[in-house]
């Protein structure tokens, strides 16, 4: 049985160290799809103040045990005892080797979690507790030990047989089998273990190292894909660079591989020195990837490269520790793209990211501090939270210490705890000590959940010239936990004139004024700050670079957000007024909506949104993320009760109306940005596309947008063009549009990533009837609901992203979905349980739908046998 299916909560606090230290781990692996046989041998010595014999206590799920000996004793039933996912040797001598032969069945493993198949190959993800599908043993982070892999195969079949470490030997038998050897120097955790076997193509690279290492770099990918590898390789070359210069961090191997499959539940996996990553994170071509993809390849490379350091090198103690990992290892992504990309645009993504997908989390039933206190299934807890909250924490970190004082810490805590597996609060002594601070209370950020929420106001006294701040910070009671204290809140701030000049800063205390941003530290509940010499009413520009995770109130007049748009010298800034005003519009034709007034546009927002198109200095990406309306989900946060129709429906007018009366500026932005020049990566180039593509979203509100759609189309040399064109039609109605797709679908049938696209575009078109159309694409020949980017293409994309369709009225989509998750529960429980969440916030609804909502939840939560995945999610939600 799985580890907390029989309700077993696992918590934080019942943490206790492993008694044994495992010296060495050596694997031989006898390859073959439908069956493999596992020989493990594994060298056990007590714990210094432990007295033997102690019981040996091992993981393993499915596995057909086929022997098992204690220091060259077979031993028998009556010598160890197997319950659930553990096997017990209640009396093992100090020192023990311990071998184990297993059975496993990798063409059967539909979970892709331990040994499966995918396309003709053979591969494994053990994180978090995958290994326990492979073979016995310790499968916790704290265990770290040495490995040495032999994997044996046919030949033929199996050409390419890879594991963690460098190369140790290989050979082979008449017989048409072979065998390679891998020997890992570096002591890891099980969750780091590999393998790949099969038929696979190579394509290789080199880098030097600082310190004159050579790295050979060699990218695995299935024949056909070999052209779409050179994006992929040159971001590990520039991850592996900026890692050296921004934290003087290098590679400690001789071989890095990536490993491309079709079957991934996750987006890639750090294994050392054997990644495997989603395809979808490794191959692009001009053709066939947007510059979305083209970033998200260079964020996920970057990302597990420097897990080698962030998660490898130092690893977690426990489970409930994975922020210490993944935040800091976000955080580490976050920056290599700010510094190969445009640094105020990277910042806005993430915003809009945290915004739209942890929030909502911290808000819903599945609410967890970064460092979660209990949990059913761990693989629930690879979130929004964890990573990109997680990482907004480390963030600040950075911002209250300065890039020196982070890296100091950053220093520190290798040099403590390199080879160990540690917990959040050794990072965090570390950054304290290596910069002589306190972090006490900021430690508070690693065990309460929500979103604080901070309410500005101001006072400005013309007589003293004096302007004051008062901050309140209050963090709304969560699922799991009522009482929430204050945080500790950088506070980046400046003020600007009503002309948008900014005012030099000098607080009350203080014997000088500084001009530019101010950074004040937020501790307690409530706080004042008080300026002095301050010569007129000021417009507050606050939180700059978004400077803490926080939901910032203050009631901004629309003079004041147009100033903000219009000169404030933060991106974010700008950006986030753009938004607000946005977003005040939206919410208020809503409303009108709701008491049948007719909507109307507000001038202020077009007249602001005219100043946007105008601008001709700021970076064209800044401008297109600042015009790209706030999405349905998001608006439907700001609700009390939601309104799924009237969002759609004031998002829409307030879309239209922007573009009938700014038609003319639309028109001649995309004129110039349509250039007519091939293809190009650069960030420039991509910056450009994506102005372009606002722009022609917005056109297509209006008569002229069709023909334009229709154009770009037919000219388009680039994924991004194309599918924005293909998009619009499809968004607007136009007839256009089922050609488009017909033609789209002809060229790519065959290519799995972009027919990932194809899917989407068309489960995301609003409206209640899409759940026909995506369950007739469940048919399509290209569909598999065993592949999990699939999955997402088609029934994520649907309950996720098109809310009109999902929450369609009469209760069609939401059947669908909980029909899906049930056949996904029986193949993939990770999977099943991603889809699920989709039904987490059930109780922001009107009456009607929170009662179709809760029946599917309870029709879901009454299956037999259902996955402690599944269950965690659905009975929180229910609770
Ligand atoms: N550790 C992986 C990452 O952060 C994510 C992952 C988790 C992948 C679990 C697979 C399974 O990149
Ligand atoms: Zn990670």
């Amino acid at each position: 049985m799985k580890e907390g299916i029989a309700g077993k909560v696992i918590y934080r606090k019942d943490y206790t160290a492993y008694p044994w230290d495992v010296s060495h781990l050596d694997l031989h692996f006898d390859i073959g799809m439908k069956t493999t046989v596992v020989r493990a041998q594994m060298e056990f010595q007590l714990k210094a103040g432990i007295n033997a014999p102690h019981r040996i206590v091992l993981n393993g799920s499915d596995l057909e045990l086929i022997s098992i000996t204690l220091n060259g004793r077979v031993l028998t039933h009556s010598d160890y005892s197997v319950e659930g996912e553990t096997l017990i040797i209640p009396d093992a001598p100090q020192n023990s080797v311990l071998k184990t032969e297993v059975r496993i069945h990798p063409a059967n493993n539909s979970a892709l979690e331990g040994l499966y198949l995918s396309g003709e190959f053979l591969l494994t993800q053990c994180e978090a507790q995958g290994f326990r599908k492979i073979t016995w043993f310790p499968d916790r982070p704290d265990v770290m030990t040495t490995y040495r892999v032999t994997l044996e195969a046919d030949k033929a079949g199996f050409p390419v047989l890879l594991s963690n470490g460098n190369l140790a030997g290989a050979g082979e038998s008449p017989d048409g089998r072979h065998w390679v050897r891998w020997d890992d120097p570096f002591p890891k955790p099980s969750y780091l273990f590999a393998l790949v076997a099969g038929d696979l193509a190579l394509v290789e690279d080199h880098f030097t190292t600082r310190s004159g290492r050579d790295v050979s770099l060699r990218i695995y990918v299935e024949e056909e894909n070999l052209d779409r590898c050179d994006h992929a390789m040159q971001s590990l070359i520039n991850a592996m660079r900026w890692d050296e210069e921004r934290f003087t961090l290098e590679y400690d191997l001789d071989i890095y591989h990536i490993v491309a499959t079709n079957d991934f539940n996750m987006g890639a996996m750090e294994n050392k020195s054997l990644n495997i990553f989603n395809s979808k994170y490794v191959l692009a071509r001009p053709d066939t990837a947007t510059d979305a993809d083209y970033q998200g390849i260079e964020g996920v490379i970057g990302h597990e490269y420097f897990h080698n350091w962030t998660g490898n090198r130092v690893t977690c103690q426990d489970w409930f520790q994975l922020t210490l990992k993944e935040g800091l290892t976000v955080f580490r992504d976050e920056e290599f793209s700010a510094d190969m990309q445009s640094r105020a645009v990277k910042r806005i993504k993430v915003v809009r990211d945290l915004r739209s997908r942890q929030f909502p989390e911290d808000d819903g039933p599945m609410s967890h501090p970064i460092r979660p206190d209990q949990y059913l299934e761990i693989n629930n807890f690879y979130t929004a939270t964890v990573y990109q909250k997680g990482a907004a924490i480390i963030r600040m970190y950075h911002t209250l210490l300065g890039e020196r004082g982070f890296q100091k810490g950053i220093k520190l805590y290798f040099e403590r705890h390199d080879g160990e597996a540690v917990s959040c609060d050794d990072f965090l002594a570390a950054m304290a000590d290596a910069n002589g601070v306190d972090l006490g209370r900021f430690g508070r950020w690693y065990s309460q959940s929500g979103t604080p929420q901070v309410h500005v106001t101001d006072q400005y006294d013309a007589a003293s010239q004096k302007y004051t701040l008062t901050l309140k910070q209050h963090t709304p009671a969560t699922h799991e936990q009522k009482d929430k204290q204050p945080l500790v809140l950088p506070f980046a701030l400046g003020l600007l004139t009503a002309e948008g000049r900014e005012i030099p800063l000098q607080l009350e205390t203080e014997a000088e004024a500084v001009t530019g941003t101010r950074l004040l530290i937020m501790e307690e509940t409530q706080q004042e700050f008080t300026f002095i010499d301050v010569p007129e009413a000021p417009v507050p520009s606050l939180f700059r670079d978004y400077s803490a995770p926080v939901k910032i109130y203050f009631d901004y007049s629309s003079q004041q957000l147009a100033t903000l748009i219009a000169y404030d010298s933060d991106a974010y800034v700008r950006w986030d007024a753009a938004q607000r005003m946005a977003e005040n519009a939206i919410l208020e034709q809503c409303r009108q909506h709701a008491q049948g007034i007719e909507m109307v546009v507000d001038s202020s927002l077009v007249k602001a949104f005219r100043g946007i198109l105008s601008d001709h200095q700021a970076d064209p990406a800044l401008l297109a993320e600042a015009m790209m309306l706030p999405a349905e989900d998001y608006l439907a946060d700001q609700m009390e009760v939601v309104d799924v129709d009237g969002i759609y429906a004031a998002r829409k007018f307030i879309k239209k109306g922007l573009a009938d009366e700014l038609t003319v500026l639309f028109s001649e932005c995309y004129a110039r940005l349509k250039d007519g020049r091939p293809y190009q990566k650069s960030a420039t180039a991509m910056a450009g596309r994506s102005l372009k593509n606002v722009c022609l979203s917005y056109l297509l509100e209006t008569d002229t947008g069709e023909s334009l759609a229709g154009a770009q189309l037919e000219a388009s040399d680039n994924m991004t063009d194309t599918l924005a064109a293909i998009q619009g039609l499809i968004m607007s109605d136009s007839l256009l549009a089922e050609t488009a797709l017909a033609e789209f679908e002809v060229k790519w049938k065959a290519d799995a990533l972009v027919m990932d696209k194809w899917f989407v575009m068309q489960a995301v078109k609003p409206g209640s009837n899409t759940v026909n159309t995506v369950r007739k694409l469940m048919d399509h020949s290209a569909f598999s609901i065993q592949n999990p980017n699939k999955v997402r293409s088609l029934v994520g994309a649907f309950s996720m992203l098109n809310p009109t369709g999902f929450h369609a009225a009469d209760g069609s989509g939401y059947a669908f979905h909980a029909d899906r998750v049930i056949e996904l529960d029986g193949l993939n429980p990770q999977i099943a349980a991603r889809m699920v969440a989709a039904f987490n916030r059930w109780k922001r609804y009107d009456e009607d739908r929170k009662v179709l909502m809760k029946a599917e939840l309870q029709r879901i939560a009454s299956v037999k046998n259902l996955s402690g995945d599944v269950s965690e999610i659905v009975n929180n939600a229910l609770r």
